[in-house]
């Protein structure tokens, strides 16, 4: 019986910490954040700061705008800067 009850507990702990696992790798590996850490974050801890001076323009407008300023600003590889925007887009858009 106390096998049984065992079983009966640990197989839902078990797809619960595997589903929190995967949970959180997914939000590591969103690779705008990846490339952030790795082009911008030595000099901007957070994009907070930064991201105010763009709050105000149009979703299209802030888009151009942080294309054209980050071309020339830390991420030249367009993949790399599409992501970083679109990370910015979706995380630290703030009014
Ligand atoms: C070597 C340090 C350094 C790195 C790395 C760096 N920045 Fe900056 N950034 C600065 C400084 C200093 C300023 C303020 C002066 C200026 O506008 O150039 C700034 C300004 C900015 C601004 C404000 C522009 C404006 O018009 O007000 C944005 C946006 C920005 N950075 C984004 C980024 C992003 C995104 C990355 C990574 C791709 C990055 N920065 C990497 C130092 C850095």
């Amino acid at each position: 019986m106390r096998i049984v009850f065992a079983a009966l507990v640990a197989v839902p702990l078990i797809a619960l910490a595997s589903t929190l696992a995967t949970g959180q790798q997914s939000r590591a590996a969103d690779p705008g954040e990846t490339a952030y850490q790795e082009a911008c974050a030595s000099c901007h801890r957070t994009p907070t700061r930064f991201m105010r001076r763009f709050v105000d323009l149009s979703q299209a407008e802030r888009q151009v705008a942080l294309d054209d300023f980050l071309k020339t600003h830390h991420a030249e590889d367009p993949g790399k800067r599409a992501a970083i925007i679109a990370w910015l887009e979706a995380n630290h858009v703030r009014r």
